[in-house]
């Protein structure tokens, strides 16, 4: 069973690392891999804008770059920056990030996306990428 609430705190501690001067939009991701470890990723921008990278990235390149291949769940946070606790919305990871889990997850990847400590839902990757093409495996 995935601990969502620790995944969660794992996530709003990696966000507190978030490097967002350009938009002010603070994200942090904690990514599970199947044995159990925690990879945390925070998004960092750059003054010509392409080179930004998002938190889902971070804590998976991350993670990949350090020989994990299987993962169970990611928990997302985001919202802009000094955003009182409990009022932000949630963060759907964007479309390239969605491309990546996919690269490397199958569709019953869990998604956690949280407002606050309490408040989270959670979503499979099949739900929030259908009709993909799959990677050659
Ligand atoms: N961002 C993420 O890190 N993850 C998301 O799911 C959405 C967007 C970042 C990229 C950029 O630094 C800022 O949020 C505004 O788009």
């Amino acid at each position: 069973m995935t601990d969502y609430k620790q995944l969660v705190k794992a996530a709003y501690e990696a966000q507190k690392m978030a490097y967002a001067p350009y938009s002010h939009w603070v994200v942090g991701a904690a990514l599970l891999t199947a044995e159990g470890k925690i990879y945390k990723g925070c998004n960092i921008e750059s003054a010509t804008f392409s080179p930004t990278v998002c938190a889902e990235r971070t804590a998976f390149f991350k993670a990949v770059s350090e020989g994990e291949r299987h993962f169970a769940a990611i928990a997302i946070v985001g919202n802009a920056e000094g955003t009182a606790m409990g009022k932000a919305d949630v963060c759907p990871p964007c479309g390239v990030c969605r491309q990546v889990m996919t690269e490397f997850c199958g569709g019953d990847f869990e998604i956690v996306l949280a407002k606050n400590y309490d408040d989270y839902a959670v979503y499979t990757l099949a739900e929030l990428m259908p009709l993909v093409s799959l990677p050659i495996k």
